[in-house]
């Protein structure tokens, strides 16, 4: 697996999807977060990428697929995903322009619908929810102000993402799928806690001889709006959208394989 993620890396600190396939931050995201899992992460694999993720940040702050892209909700968290597995997430602004980034990030809530849009003068869609959900769950982590409704972002999911027959969807009108089923819950979950994190970071060598580690967040609560208990989901690990604890399972077994 080491050696394929090896393979994938280009010159200038990305990573392609595959062999022939593009090169974007989201391989970036997908190679970072599957290897820190793993155990495997060197400085060998991670050489050029903060550079790389910091060249994807567009004029508006956000972060597009590669350099010279718009900015787009879905890279947008895989760029800062990616920088939260390697540097502590207080320190990101080391990497981003951070204000340019929330400023961007700010815009993406609008009224009177309460959901997330993904990119300048587009409609909101359930499935940002999660994508920009989840860069406020860093950012927040990482001592950032909240500058969106949680509320208004719950309100958005059971008024409009539920699909009649189950599942959850982009907007009324349109299909549910297993996507935005995912990424919509995704973002019902972080929209009802509030991540910080605790400063320590497990550092160990890997198998490979050079070093991993996962950053430690802790969870709470924050505003559980609407209706009744049956809309509260449970938080989630959220670098690397996984129910939580399960990526630090995950993580602590391949430890133990090392070992
Ligand atoms: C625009 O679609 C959307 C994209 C080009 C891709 C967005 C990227 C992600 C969702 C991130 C994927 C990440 C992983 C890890 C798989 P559109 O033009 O239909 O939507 P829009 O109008 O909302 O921009
Ligand atoms: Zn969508």
């Amino acid at each position: 697996m080491y050696a394929w993620f090896l393979s994938l890396k280009t010159e200038d600190g990305g990573f392609r999807m595959n062999s022939t396939g593009e090169e974007d931050v989201r391989a970036v995201y997908c190679c970072l977060a599957s290897a820190a899992l793993l155990n495997i992460l060197t400085p060998e694999l991670v050489e050029g990428v903060a550079d790389y993720v910091s060249r994807c940040q567009t004029y508006e702050g956000g972060i597009g697929a590669s350099p010279g892209n718009e900015a787009h909700a879905g890279y947008a968290f895989c760029g800062l995903a990616a920088l939260c597995i390697l540097y502590d997430p207080r320190k990101v602004g080391d990497h981003i322009d951070l204000d340019s980034f929330v400023e961007w990030l700010s815009q993406r809530q609008y009224q009177p619908e309460g959901g997330f849009s993904g990119r300048t003068n587009k409609l909101v869609d359930g499935c940002y929810c999660w994508w920009v959900g989840g860069c406020w769950a860093l950012l927040e982590a990482g001592g950032q102000p909240v500058l969106w409704s949680k509320p208004d972002l719950q309100k958005f999911v059971l008024s409009c993402c539920q699909a009649p027959r189950g599942g959850l969807r982009d907007k009324p009108g349109v299909k549910q799928d297993f996507y935005h089923s995912c990424y919509v819950l995704s973002g019902l979950s972080e929209a009802q806690y509030r991540y910080s994190f605790d400063g320590g970071s497990e550092e160990k060598h890997n198998k490979l001889g050079e070093w991993s580690f996962m950053y430690k967040f802790e969870v709470e609560h924050d505003e559980v709006v609407l209706v009744d208990d049956d809309n509260a989901v449970g938080p989630l690990n959220p670098v690397h959208v996984l129910p939580w604890q399960m990526g630090e399972q995950m993580h602590a077994f391949y430890v133990a394989v090392d070992d």
